[in-house]
């Protein structure tokens, strides 16, 4: 392990007013992104999908790093030349999503399990090669009356664990991604009752596995009502559980924690962020983004699958990415929506 490379790469993601642009969808995933525009998921469609927002004008002002999917990192422009070296000329940070994706967890109904450290090890030697520097895996946790069970909160966290243990010992930066999902009816309250004890207990698994704070990214969702609660959270309310949450649970010597969007609306993802940032009170680390559909779901539906559409999807692509970048800072505002 090579601390320095290590620290040298979190650093370049890790700069004021930019965040991580999360494109790593899998293949059933972009296929259901694709089916919303009635565009069929084929090889060369996710690549000139891919390209569009690559190559979106002036997208390195205010991005710093892109999760890409394992296909996407062994694609190219259409002018042959591979996608993470476009990225890092551009100053972009390539990384990948590594894990295989998630299965019921066995014996615990409704409570999954993320796969894919089989041989990570070498698949993350071979990405190194094709120039990811960073890499990401998700452990997702659903709230009901009975889950997730303490038995899956404590593999997952793990899990987790050994895949940043593994990925820091060749040089990689891993972005630890516990997502507490927002489906359901479950209160805010019972979002942080689940958040504080997920993000401890994967904290916990991180110190045993000696994992070095300095040198990962946090990449949690934030604590927010379910999508179908009877009562909604204020935004002031979402900032401050989100931000009381992450102060009981997560080390400072972390240096970035990064969101997830994880189905909130595009303006409320930035809301959210926004008054984070905009709380009076001392933050140990820095607070940006990696969203995936917050940042792509205007910039999708105008692009439609169709050349002649990529100006003004790359132009919704760069607002957005402006103005999560303005909400790091809190000089967020609704109104800039309408500019
Ligand atoms: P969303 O922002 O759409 O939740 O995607 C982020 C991500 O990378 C999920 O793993």
């Amino acid at each position: 392990m090579n601390t320095s490379n290590l620290l040298q790469t979190v650093n370049s993601i890790t700069t004021q007013g930019k965040g991580i642009l999360a494109a790593d969808e899998s293949a059933p995933t972009i296929k259901k992104r694709f089916q919303a525009i009635n565009l069929e998921s084929t090889e060369e469609n996710r690549r000139a999908y891919r390209e569009m927002l690559f190559t979106t004008p002036g997208l390195n002002e205010y991005i710093s790093g892109i999760i890409l999917f394992e296909e996407t990192l062994y694609q190219t422009t259409q002018g042959k030349k591979p996608f993470p070296k476009l990225l890092a000329e551009l100053g972009i940070v390539p990384g990948v999503k590594v894990d295989k994706g998630f299965t019921p967890l066995a014996n615990f109904s409704d409570d999954n399990i993320t796969q894919g450290l089989d041989g990570l090890g070498e698949r993350l030697s071979e990405y190194k090669k094709q120039g990811a520097r960073f890499a990401k895996w998700r452990a997702v946790f659903k709230i009901t009356a009975h889950n997730p069970n303490r038995i899956a909160i404590k593999s997952n966290a793990e899990v987790l664990a050994r895949y940043a243990a593994i990925c820091q010992s060749i040089d990689i930066v891993p972005i630890v991604e516990p997502e507490v999902l927002m489906d359901g009816d479950h209160s805010i309250e019972r979002c942080r009752d689940v958040s504080l004890v997920v993000f401890h207990q994967v904290f916990h698994a991180l110190f045993k596995h000696k994992i070095i704070f300095e040198c990962m990214i946090l990449k949690p969702s934030m604590v927010i009502a379910g999508t179908n609660a009877q009562l909604k959270a204020t935004v002031n309310e979402v900032a401050l559980a989100t931000l009381n949450t992450l102060y009981e649970t997560v080390p400072a010597a972390v240096p970035t924690i990064n969101f997830l969007s994880g189905g909130q609306s595009s303006e409320l993802a930035t809301t959210h962020l926004n008054a984070i940032n905009s709380l009076a009170t001392k933050k140990p680390w820095n607070l940006s983004f990696s969203y995936g559909r917050a940042l792509q779901e205007h910039a999708l539906k105008t692009w439609n699958g169709k050349d002649e559409n990529i100006p003004l999807a790359q132009k919704k692509l760069l607002k957005r990415a402006k103005l999560n970048s303005l909400a790091c800072l809190g000089k967020y505002k609704p109104e800039m929506e309408k500019e």
